[in-house]
């Protein structure tokens, strides 16, 4: 984990929050490489669950929420996390998370024995909306993203003239106030989460968890992440919500363990039934072929976007060799993203810097390609110091413009250019106006 992590500072995927200020436990930015790998599955799912789709519409809800909403969901009395003290060195612990040594509980921080019963801790961020500080002006984070759907869910059905089963997706921030964030973005106290809520008739419930089910790993799979290293938990009775009849887990073997990236979890009618008996406003369906007026049932496959951010990096990591200029092996740090996720698309490379014509035609190709996809021109150092460059943020194609382009090696060659595949190393020789297409059709 320590060389991804460093990797993901160097290259500027992740940077510690603040940094410069000591850090912000918890809390991380991303860097011009993160953000273009973030937008690539945000974008990617939203394709897939909502624009490719006529049963799925959008919602981009608010971050504060009303205490009463969540009040409604069960957050505000038991969204806690079971938490300790440690006497001794006076660290806060999940309960759940402590070391164990010879069937005895212990500090992971410094070993001590000496702990504090277990008592719940609130995971929400709370804070005050307007100028006066009484209880009414109570406002929280929000601690997920689906519960705006849920309240959403009339107005959404209003406008959308949906027909049962449909969903409603979105993608945005959530906030716990997590006990100890750890394994790096993994468990974050700010986040983001990618959600839909899938309302259905209650007899299509457990069909729709499977295909549900199946759908995501589809997902995982077309984003590139290596099958084997993903897992479904079939979460047993006693540690699912009381009202879920069923939910799996979607796991990934981190390099630090198999952790969860996605629930995928049949919730009932629960959500809509608390927001009914809370806000006392109707969330039902009306169905026109039978007239029967009842509360839709729901499969939310809900996915956190840095953890899967995290599994992407995590997954693509990896070493191998390569010559160096002189020809002599040297270990090849490459990130081997599936194209689609990749930050940058292709790398455009003038053999020779100090070459005008050189310089001038890949700047033409640069420009070409930029309407299509994230390029990225470098002209500065050694042509195999410019590859390896690119092997290690996973751009997976690299494009050099060469003599043989300018047609000083035979006009069979004018106007061609270098191709060179990220995985194999291996370079083919394409045509300028046959690039577009030979490498869109690899990242779509
Ligand atoms: N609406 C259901 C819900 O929020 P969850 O299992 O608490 O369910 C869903 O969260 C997903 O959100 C998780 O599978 C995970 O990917 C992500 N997630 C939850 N807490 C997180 C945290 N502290 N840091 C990063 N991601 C988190």
């Amino acid at each position: 984990m320590e060389k991804i992590v460093s990797l993901c500072k160097r290259r500027g995927f992740i940077f510690q929050a603040s940094e410069i200020y000591g850090g912000l436990n918890g809390v991380w930015d991303y860097g011009p490489l993160g953000t273009e790998l973030k937008n690539n599955l945000k974008q990617y799912w939203w394709k897939v669950i909502v624009r490719d789709r006529d049963d799925v519409v959008g919602l981009d809800g608010s971050i504060l929420t009303h205490p009463a909403a969540l009040k409604a969901s069960g957050h505000v009395d038991t969204f806690t996390d079971p938490m300790v003290d440690c006497r001794t060195c006076k660290a806060r612990l999940r309960a759940d998370q402590l070391a164990e040594k010879n069937g005895t509980k212990q500090c992971p921080n410094c070993g001590g024995k000496d702990l504090t019963e277990a008592r719940p801790f609130n995971l929400m961020f709370q804070t005050q909306m307007g100028a006066s500080a009484d209880p009414a002006s109570i406002a929280y984070l929000r601690p997920e993203t689906a519960q705006s759907i849920f309240v959403q869910f009339k107005n959404v059905l209003d406008v959308s003239r949906k027909k049962l089963p449909f969903g409603i997706a979105q993608i945005g921030k959530a906030f716990r106030n997590e006990i100890n964030p750890r394994n790096f973005t993994f468990r974050s106290r700010e986040f983001e989460q990618m959600e839909l809520e899938y309302f259905c008739r209650p007899e299509q419930g457990m069909d729709l968890l499977a295909y549900w089910l199946k759908e995501r790993i589809r997902f995982y799979e077309e984003i590139g992440i290596n099958r084997k290293r993903l897992h479904i938990l079939d979460v047993p009775d006693k540690d699912r919500a009381f009202y879920s009849k069923g939910t799996f887990d979607i796991e990934y073997e981190f390099p630090f363990g198999r952790q969860e990236l996605e629930g995928v979890a049949y919730r009932t009618d629960h959500d809509l039934q608390q927001h009914i008996k809370s806000s006392g406003k109707t969330l039902d369906y009306f169905d026109e072929e039978t007239k029967e007026r009842f509360v839709p049932h729901v499969v939310e496959p809900s996915a956190g976007v840095d953890r899967t951010v995290l599994a992407l990096i995590c997954d693509a990591y990896d070493e191998d060799s390569a010559p160096d200029e002189k020809g002599k092996m040297e270990t090849r740090i490459v990130m081997r993203f599936h194209p689609r996720m990749a930050p940058m698309k292709c790398a455009v490379f003038p053999l020779l810097k100090n070459k005008e014509a050189l310089v001038a035609k890949a700047r033409e190709v640069q420009a070409l390609l930029r309407s299509h996809m994230n390029v990225f021109y470098d002209e500065g150092g050694a042509i195999g110091r410019r590859y390896r460059r690119q092997d290690e943020i996973g751009t997976p194609f690299g494009v050099t413009i060469d003599f043989e382009t300018l047609g000083e090696k035979g006009e069979e060659l004018r106007d061609t250019v270098t191709l060179r595949d990220r995985d194999s190393m291996k370079q083919e020789r394409v045509a300028i106006k046959d690039l577009v297409e030979t490498i869109s059709s690899k990242i779509r």
